[in-house]
C-alpha cells in the first residue's frame, strides 16, 4: 500500500544540491523527505546503507557528482531495497553514465535542476507502476463439465453452474458449448445467437477480447459461445485453434464453464484440462454410467492426467436399491465431490421453459447447484435463509398432515 506521502531519501555529497533537492521534495504534495545523506551508500553493511534500511524510502534520488561512487550506491541498493523507485540525477547529462546507472538499477535520470513539475510527473510515473504492479493478475478460470456417457448431466450441470456464479455482481460469466456433433447448450436455454462457437474459433488468428465477445451471445446474465447448429459429424476443432481461444476466454471473463464431450480427442482434452481449474465429471448411480466414467477416469489418469478431476453424482437419490456412493467411489476410484439430487421434473420444466433451473425455482436440486458453484469457485454465498424458510414450511405442511388440514 503506497502511504500518503512518498518517503523520499536522498544522496547527494553537496550541500548546495542536497539543499535545492530538499526544497524541491518539500513543495511536492506527493511526497516529503525522510532521509538525507552526504555519503554514497558502498556495500551494504555500511553506514549510510543501513540508515536507507531502517528507513525504507520508496523514492530515491541519487545525484551523480562522484559518477563511480553513485553507481555503488545504485547497485547497493537495488540490492537491499528493490522496491524502491531511484532516480538519478546530476547537472550535465551524459549518455554513457545515465546508461550504466540504468543498468545498475536507476529507472529515470532527472537533469537539475530540478523543477517541481518535472518531480511532480516523476513521482506520478512512480505511483501509477506501484499501483499496477499491486493489481492482482486478471486471469479468469475456466472448468471444463464432461460426461463418459450422454444424458448424465454434463449439459445441465455447466448451464446451471456457469449462471448460479453468473449472479455474483463481480463476475463475467461465459458458458461455451463445445458439443460435438451439435451442441445443446442454446436450446436449453431457448437463445438464438447470431454466431457459433465455429465461427470464434475460425477467427482465431486475429481473436482478443473485444472480437471474442462480439461473438457471444447473452442471456441470464451470461455470455454464451454456443455449439455447431447443424449436425456435423467428425467436424472437430483445430487444437490449436481451440487453445488460443481459452487463453482469450482467460482474459475477457472472470469464469468459464466449458461443456466438453469426452469424445473431442485426446490433444483437446489436454489442451482444455491445462487450461482449466477443474474437470468436473459427471456421473450417475447407475452401472453404464459408472462403467464408463471407470474407463474415462483410466484415460484421463494415464494420458492428460486426472489431478483436476471432480467427480459429481447426479441423479442421486439415495434408495435402498440404488448403487451407493461408497461402492462407485471404490470402483472408479477417486472420491465424489459432490452429489447433486434426482428431480426430473423440475429438469425437465427448466429445459421446456428454455431457462437455466437456477434462475427458476428454489428447489433441492437449484440449491444444490448453487452450494456446488460455490464449494468450486469460492463465489456467491449461497443464502441460507431460504432454507431455513423451507424447512419451517415443510414442519407447517407435515404439522397440517397430522391435524388433518391437507
Ligand atoms: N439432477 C437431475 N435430475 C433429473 N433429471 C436431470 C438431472 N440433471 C439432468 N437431468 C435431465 O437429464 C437429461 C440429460 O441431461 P443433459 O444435461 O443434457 O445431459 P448430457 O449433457 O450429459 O447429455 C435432461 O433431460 C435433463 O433435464
Ligand atoms: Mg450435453
Amino acid at each position: 500500500m503506497i502511504s500518503a506521502r512518498i518517503k523520499v531519501g536522498i544522496v547527494a555529497p553537496s550541500a548546495k544540491t542536497r539543499a535545492r533537492l530538499h526544497k524541491v521534495v518539500s513543495a511536492s504534495e506527493l511526497a516529503e523527505v525522510s532521509l538525507e545523506t552526504d555519503t554514497y551508500c558502498l556495500g551494504k553493511g555500511k553506514g549510510s546503507t543501513r540508515r536507507f534500511l531502517e528507513v525504507l524510502p520508496e523514492f530515491i534520488l541519487v545525484d551523480l557528482e562522484d559518477p563511480e561512487a553513485a553507481i555503488q550506491t545504485l547497485q547497493t541498493l537495488h540490492s537491499a531495497l528493490p522496491e524502491s523507485w531511484m532516480v538519478v540525477t546530476s547537472e550535465k547529462k551524459r549518455a554513457q553514465l545515465i546508461i550504466r546507472a540504468m543498468q545498475a538499477g536507476a529507472r529515470e535520470f532527472l537533469g537539475q535542476p530540478i523543477v517541481k513539475g518535472k518531480l511532480s510527473q516523476a513521482l506520478e510515473r512512480y505511483v501509477a507502476e506501484k499501483q499496477c504492479n499491486n493489481e492482482p493478475q486478471k486471469v479468469g478460470k475456466i472448468y471444463c463439465v464432461t460426461a463418459a456417457k450422454g444424458g448424465t448431466g454434463a449439459t445441465s450441470v455447466a448451464i446451471n453452474l456457469a449462471t448460479a456464479v453468473a449472479q455474483g455482481q463481480e463476475n463475467n460469466v461465459a458458458l461455451i458449448d463445445l458439443g460435438s456433433p451439435i451442441g445443446d447448450a442454446a436450446v436449453y436455454l431457448d437463445v438464438k445467437p447470431k454466431f457459433t462457437i465455429s465461427d470464434t474459433l475460425s477467427a482465431s488468428s486475429r481473436l482478443d477480447s473485444v472480437l471474442l465477445q462480439t461473438f457471444a451471445g447473452h442471456c441470464h446474465g451470461l455470455s454464451i459461445l454456443p455449439g455447431p447448429r447443424e449436425f456435423h459429424p467428425g467436424q472437430i476443432p483445430d487444437v490449436e485453434a481451440l487453445s488460443v481461444m481459452l487463453e482469450v476466454v482467460r482474459q475477457a471473463y472472470t469464469h468459464a464453464f466449458v461443456d466438453l464431450p469426452a469424445s473431442l480427442g485426446e490433444e483437446h482434452l489436454r489442451t482444455a484440462i491445462e487450461l482449466s481449474e477443474a474437470m468436473i465429471v459427471v456421473l450417475t448411480p447407475e452401472l453404464p454410467s459408472i462403467w464408463r466414467t471407470d474407463r474415462l477416469l483410466r484415460f484421463l489418469d494415464g494420458s492428460v492426467g486426472s489431478e483436476k478431476v471432480h467427480l459429481i453424482l447426479n441423479r442421486s437419490s439415495n434408495g435402498s436399491d440404488e448403487i451407493t456412493n461408497g461402492e462407485i467411489e471404490k470402483t472408479v476410484k477417486q472420491p465424489i465431490f459432490w452429489s447433486l439430487p434426482n428431480d426430473y421434473r423440475a429438469s425437465s420444466e427448466a429445459v421446456k421453459l428454455g431457462k437455466p433451473l437456477v434462475s427458476m425455482n428454489n428447489s433441492q436440486l437449484a440449491h444444490s447447484y448453487v452450494e456446488l458453484a460455490y464449494r468450486l469457485t469460492g463465489t456467491v454465498r449461497p443464502k441460507k435463509k431460504k432454507q431455513r424458510f423451507s424447512s419451517i414450511l415443510e414442519i407447517l405442511k407435515i404439522g397440517e398432515r397430522f391435524n388433518g388440514t391437507s
